[in-house]
């Protein structure tokens, strides 16, 4: 039960499954080597992208960083049909199961104690990682289940619906630590706010207090004036209704009590589940041309305003951000404007066609998507990795010719559970 998994709980099985795990776990541990003329700006930012396929990519960072990522967003092939070249579907979608089932038990270890994941997925595979999710993740550390409106218009040649939306299925590390940060609201919700009676604390909006929820207050209130309001469940207690109503905060209309609820005062809300209005796939197409004068570069980018959100409601300035099926490298854009660290891995040659070159614009100062949102002018550094020899020759012994950090990072970290500090090694190997 420590890791959230329990003998009894249900789990999915599919043909396959444990042979291709074991197959995995065998995996070498390979070097990560910095490729200098696609690395840019300044060295020192903490940022990295890196060039392969992630599960080994994921294993050669994890004796760094395990621990200290705040947010993990990957948004991996559908598999859709036809993504593995293969023609017997059940085959294909046990394939990408296991895939995704290594990839998940392994960025579950980089995240912090407070750090959520976000999968985004299509109806393909949705319901699939969900009960993945919850063996890896463990039921209670399911956050949300959000929907992002995708669609510009409507796909009339569909069979059956147009399918306006994808999921985005929301883990904690550890849900009682996570906290969702409050976002600020936009301009519909805003223009619902107004001042009828010229309240000098500006405009406000009527929230009611009574409800039907058996978890609140039950009395009977009145007002200072003699109204009686008779016996009912209120939101609030009755000694906060009568601090509000010396603060002149409580409005009657007719047989209902409202509180004032002023803009200045909640300017932030609580993240809704159902992101409509948030950008959209072909948004992200734009962005794509406006910065390589080429839509077709990647088949799904996503849009900066949608990786806005995802790293708004789950991250601070500075935190870690690491997305393993980069693409066109959006999450690594979007957090890099944000002021927050990241780690990019892409599988394809997009990693530097892509993700290196839209980094270096961002650097230099590009101003699409979230920029004149985030009042973006440029600055920072990222450094370029690929995936080098295995640490081991093939008598399993570690190579002499292999630095320090490399070789003393994966058995530091299967050891001790934390990640290897390169300070130390860059001590050690100067001796
Ligand atoms: C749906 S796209 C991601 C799009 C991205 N969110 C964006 O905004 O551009 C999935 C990406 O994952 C990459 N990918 C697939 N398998 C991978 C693997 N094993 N390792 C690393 N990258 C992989 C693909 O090359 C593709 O670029």
């Amino acid at each position: 039960m420590a890791n959230g998994k329990d003998a009894l709980m249900p789990t999915l099985q599919w043909m396959g499954r444990e042979e291709d795990l074991e197959a995995a776990a065998r995996a070498e541990y390979r070097l990560l080597l910095e490729e200098e003329r696609f690395s840019y700006g300044d060295p020192g930012t903490g940022n990295l992208i890196v060039q392969g396929d992630n599960l080994e990519a994921l294993e050669a960072l994890l004796p760094f960083y395990a621990g200290k990522v705040k947010c993990i967003y990957i948004d991996p092939p559908y598999n859709t049909s036809g993504e593995f070249k293969r023609y017997d579907d059940n085959k294909e979608h046990t394939r990408w199961l296991s895939m995704m089932y290594l990839r998940l038990e392994t960025l579950k270890q980089f995240l912090r104690e407070d750090g959520a994941l976000f999968i985004q997925l299509d109806d393909n595979e949705q319901a699939y990682i969900k009960v993945i999710c919850d063996e890896i993740f463990g039921r209670n550390n399911f956050v949300a289940h959000i929907l992002w409106h995708k669609k510009r218009g409507k796909d009339n040649a569909s069979r059956y619906f147009s399918i306006m939306h994808d999921h985005i299925i929301c883990y904690a590390k550890r849900a009682q630590s996570l906290y969702i940060n409050r976002i600020v609201l936009d301009e519909n919700t805003r223009s619902v706010y107004k001042n009828p009676d010229n309240d000098k604390r500006g405009v406000y909006r009527l929230q009611g207090l009574c409800t039907r929820k058996q978890c609140c207050f039950e009395f009977e209130y009145t007002m200072h004036d003699g109204k009686k309001f008779s016996r009912r469940l209120w939101l609030l207690s009755h000694d906060t209704m009568k601090r509000l109503e010396a603060e002149n905060r409580l409005v009657v209309k007719g047989d209902i009590l409202y509180r004032k609820l002023f803009l200045k005062e909640s300017a932030r809300s609580i993240p809704e589940t159902m992101w409509i209005g948030l950008s959209n796939n072909a948004d992200a197409r734009d962005e794509l041309k406006a910065l390589f004068g080429n839509d077709t570069l990647c088949d799904t980018p996503k849009p900066e305003y949608l990786l806005k959100r995802i790293i708004e409601v789950s991250t601070a300035p500075g935190d870690y951000v690491l997305d393993s099926f980069l693409g066109s490298g959006t999450t690594a854009a979007v957090a890099h404007k944000m002021g927050r660290r990241y780690i990019g891995v892409e599988i394809g040659e997009q990693a530097k066609t892509l993700c290196a070159a839209r980094l270096k614009r961002v650097i230099d100062g590009e101003q699409g998507g979230i920029s004149q949102a985030v009042g973006w002018t440029g600055g920072g550094g990222f450094r370029f990795f690929t995936l080098g020899g295995d640490v081991v020759d093939n008598k399993q012994r570690l190579k002499r010719d292999i630095a320090f950090e490399h070789r003393a990072a994966p058995l530091y970290a299967a050891e001790t559970k934390t990640p290897l500090n390169r300070r130390v090694c860059r001590e050690h190997d100067a001796q």
